[in-house]
């Protein structure tokens, strides 16, 4: 597995992917528009040739906010995501970030499993957050 930035072209597979990860899924547009944002920092995973995962946070000084992470179905459990979320704090720590962000659907065990392993504490809930009228519950670290 390789992980590396993102670089443009990789937005069209990450659509792609966005689309079968997520029921709510950033558009072409929007990640593009985050991708040229001096603020974020994007990692992608590759293998075979292709990204088959990707993470990307958005800094607002001291405070770093996990926006988006997700692998491919096909190469879940092979520690890619843990590895890409290592890789984001890494990098935001070095543009001067103290505490990573994020949120998490309440019934994302998965996710919620990454996260505590990784050392992230809930913090609160976001009633309703999301548009099927889920709740978000965020989720901090002190990097
Ligand atoms: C959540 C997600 C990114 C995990 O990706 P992954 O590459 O399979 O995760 P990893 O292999 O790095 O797993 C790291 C840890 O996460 C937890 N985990 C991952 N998948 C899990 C699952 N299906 N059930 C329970 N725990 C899980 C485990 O603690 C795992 O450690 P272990 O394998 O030693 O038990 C992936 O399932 C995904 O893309 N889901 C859809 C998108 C999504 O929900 N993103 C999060 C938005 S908040």
């Amino acid at each position: 597995m390789i992980y590396r930035k993102w670089v443009y072209e990789d937005i069209f597979r990450i659509a792609q992917l966005e689309k079968e990860c997520f029921s709510d899924p950033w558009t072409f547009r929007m990640l593009a528009d985050t991708f040229f944002s001096e603020n974020t920092v994007a990692i992608a995973a590759e293998e075979d040739g292709k990204v088959i995962g990707y993470a990307f946070a958005v800094l607002a000084g001291e405070d770093a906010d996990l926006a988006n992470i997700a692998v491919d179905p096909a190469y879940r459990r092979r520690g890619a995501a843990q590895a890409l979320l290592a890789r984001t704090e890494t990098e935001v720590r070095a543009a001067g970030a103290k505490r990573m962000f994020l949120e998490v659907r309440v019934s994302n065990a998965p996710a919620m499993s990454l996260y505590l392993k990784a050392g992230y504490v809930g913090r609160y809930a976001r009633p309703r957050y999301y548009g099927n009228g889920e709740d978000a519950l965020v989720m901090e670290k002190a990097l």
